[in-house]
């Protein structure tokens, strides 16, 4: 299949092509997402063909208006519009009791559907136009780093999907929180992300956690957490979160025969970076969501270099930092 490279102002091609079934790339706030019409089966499965991905991992549905989620949710508890009045359009998906007629393949046989309404122009534009939800996963191939702008996209999915809106780079760089309010006493996140628990807990007060780190290997709830995820080809270490111990980790690395690419705050880079070593800075050291919007992009940008591994600076788990560290941990991590 030939993919079409268009420009925002093609929006019409864009919906002509997902009211007919097909995929297409499009920004969000957050990451790019691989949107098909959510009630058709066929244009649904297109999706996971073209990620690779397994069909027990469900997908978003992404709206532009409230009386759409009304059309695809049992009910909305007062938890939910409590998220929705002070998050939406923005980063926090909500999990809520599914109606209506979303392709089951969108929700991999759960009786749940994750929804949520992004804070960008031309994504709100294009669910209005096709005039159904978009179930979007990230548009990256499956195991790869989410892509946050159009040629990362293309660099996956070139010739497996219809075609790809450039809406430029992604503001966030990280994907949504994951909320599950299918117990509206109990809300959980299922995967940190752009709005936080901190935020999240201001509120809604109580806010659970649930650490998928901990759970890898049994059933998880949110099952995506199963699999590998966002990781470069080549391998990724986290640092010691301290400089001088960093140093000492990436000395030995290099004694031990490694080429490394450097990613860290441009604080640390200074100390660190050689005339050898490829370096790339994750922003001001003090500014978590530099990192969080640069992280995905770096980690591509040195699978493109000559290094044989690549060493990346660790975040406080607090704030957009935990959404960070989630991301980095599972790209670290070889476990399928
Ligand atoms: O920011 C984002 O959320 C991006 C943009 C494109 O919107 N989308 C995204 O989709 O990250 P994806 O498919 O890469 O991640 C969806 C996550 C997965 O961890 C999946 O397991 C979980 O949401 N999920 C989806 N439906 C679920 C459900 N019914 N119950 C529990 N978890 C669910
Ligand atoms: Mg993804």
């Amino acid at each position: 299949m030939q993919t079409d490279f268009l420009e925002v102002s093609q929006l019409d091609l864009a919906s002509k092509y997902l009211k007919e079934g097909e995929v297409v790339a499009f920004p969000t706030e957050t990451v790019y997402g691989l949107g098909a019409d959510a009630t058709n089966e066929t244009a649904v499965k297109k999706i996971f063909k073209a990620k690779g991905r397994p069909g027990d991992n469900p997908l978003i549905i992404h709206i532009s208006s409230l009386e759409q989620l009304e059309n695809y949710v049992e009910a909305v508890p007062d938890t939910a519009r409590t998220v929705i009045n002070h998050f939406w359009p923005g980063p926090c998906t909500l999990i809520l009791n599914k109606k209506g007629p979303i392709a089951s393949s969108v929700s991999g046989g759960l009786e749940t559907v994750a929804v949520r309404m992004p804070d960008h122009p031309l994504a709100l534009k294009l669910i209005d136009r096709v005039g159904v939800p978009l179930a979007a996963p990230s548009a990256n191939t499956s195991g790869k780093p989410s892509p946050t702008n159009a040629s990362h996209v293309k660099s996956d999915l070139n010739g497996k999907i219809r075609a790809i809106i450039d809406g430029g780079e992604t503001g966030i760089g990280l994907e949504s929180t994951v909320l599950d309010l299918t117990d509206p006493a109990k809300p959980t996140i299922l995967r940190p992300g752009g709005v936080t628990v901190e935020e999240l807990r201001a509120v809604l007060g109580e806010v659970f956690e649930n650490n998928p780190s901990e759970k890898l290997e049994s059933a998880p709830k949110s099952p995506g957490m199963k699999y590998k995820h966002y990781s470069p080809e080549k391998p990724v270490w986290i640092l010691p979160a301290r400089l001088d111990e960093a140093k000492k980790v990436i000395d030995k690395l290099e004694k031990d025969g490694e080429t490394l690419g450097v990613l860290t705050s441009s604080n640390w880079l200074e100390r660190l970076k050689t005339d050898q070593r490829k370096g790339l800075s994750l922003g001001e050291i003090n500014q978590p969501q530099q990192a969080a919007a640069r992280l995905f992009k770096s980690l591509r940008e040195m699978d493109e270099e000559n290094i044989t591994a690549i060493v990346v600076q660790p975040y406080n788990k607090k704030g957009i930092g935990t959404a960070y560290m989630n991301r980095l941990e599972k790209a670290a991590s070889r476990i399928l």
